[in-house]
């Protein structure tokens, strides 16, 4: 079981659980998240959502095996592929939707936290968004709401550069609202997300809606753009070279590249 789904005094929770790989997301990991942000749409017990991993790691992205071997067979850039399913359901999830960031989070990892609502950081995580380096481009909006939040300098250094960041920095960034110890990070994550028991849901529903209106047009803009790229990229020999390197546990050569 690599996906762990409760739903307790109001809040459903989304637990990550593939630490044998780092809780890498693989396309069954996916549709899995995608039917339970479905479920916790339709469920009015359910209040706001909580997502969260193991300890020490959130996510290390998607599963980079799935990468090379398992596109989605209508190309990760269509309707119906399984990562863009998730991601919709989760920038389209009406409820307050909560992150407790236990660990690494890597790729997809720091790029889901860009469309939660409360992010709540273990003052052990590391985030990044090494896209480029493995040969692909920026996604799900990342490219639009990582410069608007940070500066296209140090936009530059996280996307272009793929440095990683730690939780303090997600802070500054306005990525995160708080660090916490490790220890402290779900239960902290998880009261905040208990506090929408006692909100009226309609209002927190409609301003949820309101405070995303007017970025809406642009994020879904980006979002189709980076998707065609990023289909593009992930059968780029750069990419191969890069997931290849990766399991070999070696440093990737572009050097041939041009
Ligand atoms: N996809 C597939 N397998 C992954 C993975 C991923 N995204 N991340 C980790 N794994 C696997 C490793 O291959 C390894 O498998 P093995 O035990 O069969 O060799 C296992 O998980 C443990 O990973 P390892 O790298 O040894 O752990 P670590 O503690 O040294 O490093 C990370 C942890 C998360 C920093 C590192 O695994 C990493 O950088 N992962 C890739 C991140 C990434 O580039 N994601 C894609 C973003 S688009």
């Amino acid at each position: 079981m690599s996906i762990k789904t409760a739903t307790l005094n109001g809040v459903a929770t989304i637990e990550i659980a593939r630490p044998e790989k780092k809780n890498a997301l693989t396309v069954a990991m996916y549709q899995a998240m995608t039917d339970a942000l479905h479920a916790a749409q339709a469920d009015p017990a359910v209040r706001a959502l909580l997502i969260t991993g193991q300890p020490g790691v959130f996510t290390s992205g998607n599963d980079i095996d799935d990468f090379m071997n398992r596109p989605p067979a209508g190309g990760i850039d269509s309707p119906d592929s399984p990562v863009v399913l998730f991601m919709k359901a989760l920038y389209g999830f009406e409820k307050p939707v909560v992150a407790a960031v236990t660990g690494a989070a890597i790729g997809i990892g720091t790029t889901m936290l860009l469309h939660c609502d409360f992010v709540y950081v273990s003052d052990e995580a590391r985030l990044a968004m090494p896209f480029v380096s493995l040969g692909l481009v920026p996604e799900f909006a990342s490219s639009l709401i990582v410069p608007r939040l940070m500066g296209h300098v140090r936009a530059a250094e996280k996307l272009l550069l793929g440095d990683p960041f730690t939780g303090a920095d997600a802070v500054e960034f306005g990525i995160a609202n708080a660090v916490l110890p490790a220890t402290e990070v779900v239960n902290h994550a998880r009261r905040i997300a208990e506090r929408f028991n006692s909100l009226p849901p309609g209002a927190v529903r409609e301003s949820k809606k309101l405070m995303r209106a007017s970025a809406t047009p642009a994020v879904m803009a980006a979002i189709h753009a980076e998707n065609q790229q990023f289909a593009a990229r992930l059968a780029s020999p750069e990419a191969r070279e890069a997931f290849t390197a990766f399991f070999q546990k070696r440093k990737p050569d572009f050097t041939q590249f041009s």
